[in-house]
């Protein structure tokens, strides 16, 4: 959606502070010994107290609240009876609805310690993400974002995942642009004033794609790399965009 009034900024402001604190809390809450079911329903009921409805379950009739990723899963994975362990990289989505506003919100938790290589995806992603934020700006084209984040991960020695692209959002969970991670010259589009759009790299220390589990819902590097993401809703401005989902 692009903002075109006050009541829209506000209504997405609302949303997005939800799963922002929602992501927030999970990811204090997250640590070893803990299902990733147990942790889903702390975002379940952060959700339900703010009437707030996820998004993931709105949409897709996704089988969890949340996504829970592990390791080798970078989106999409479905919160149930897996122990979380010292030593794994669990990436949290949130996404919900509020009056008809969606925000969609993501991170990803090393769970301490874990191997070096694991520690720099997470940093390195995180970085990403900030490049891609300081590209997105009114006038840049939606490319823009994508170099910007593919250059910073390119450094770190490690990929995009190149079929995991941020979207449009706020009236849908999914709206277009496509928002790829990497340069994408077919991701022409101006950014214009008011646009709302996920931001979110999603990096391997070397897979550049993922294959769908046998769950028919997890998504996962062939290889067994490791992979990483982090997620801001923003809405594009004349100079930094505005974080939705920060709180
Ligand atoms: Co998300
Ligand atoms: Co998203």
């Amino acid at each position: 959606m692009s903002i075109d009034s006050e009541k829209d900024l506000i209504g997405l402001l609302r949303i997005g502070k939800v799963v922002g604190m929602t992501l927030k809390k999970m990811s204090e809450a997250v640590r070893p010994g803990m299902t990733t079911g147990e942790l889903d329903a702390i975002g379940a009921e952060l959700l339900k107290k703010e009437g707030a409805h996820s998004a993931p379950i709105v949409t897709y009739k996704f089988p969890g609240y949340t996504c829970i990723s592990i390791n080798d899963e970078a989106a999409h994975g479905i919160p149930g009876s897996r122990v979380i362990q010292v030593g794994d990289l669990v990436n949290i989505d949130v996404s919900a609805e509020l009056d008809g506003y969606f925000a969609d919100t993501g991170a990803t938790i090393p769970m301490l310690p874990v191997e070096p290589l694991k520690q720099k995806l997470a940093d390195c992603t995180r970085a990403a993400l900030d490049k891609g934020l300081a590209a997105a700006k009114a006038g840049n084209r939606v490319y823009d974002i994508g170099r910007a984040m593919e250059n910073e991960v390119r450094r770190c020695g490690f990929r995009i995942i190149r079929d995991l692209p941020g979207h449009g959002v706020g009236r849908k969970l999914h709206e277009p642009p496509s928002v790829p991670g990497f340069f994408n010259k077919r991701a022409n589009a101006v950014l214009t004033e008011g646009l709302v759009i996920t931001i979110e790299p999603f990096v391997s220390t070397k897979a550049n794609h993922i294959v769908t589990a046998a769950d028919g819902w997890t998504l996962k590097t062939p290889d067994g790399s490791p992979a990483a993401q982090y997620e801001h809703t923003v809405v594009i401005t004349k100079d930094r965009p505005i974080l939705v989902t920060a709180v």
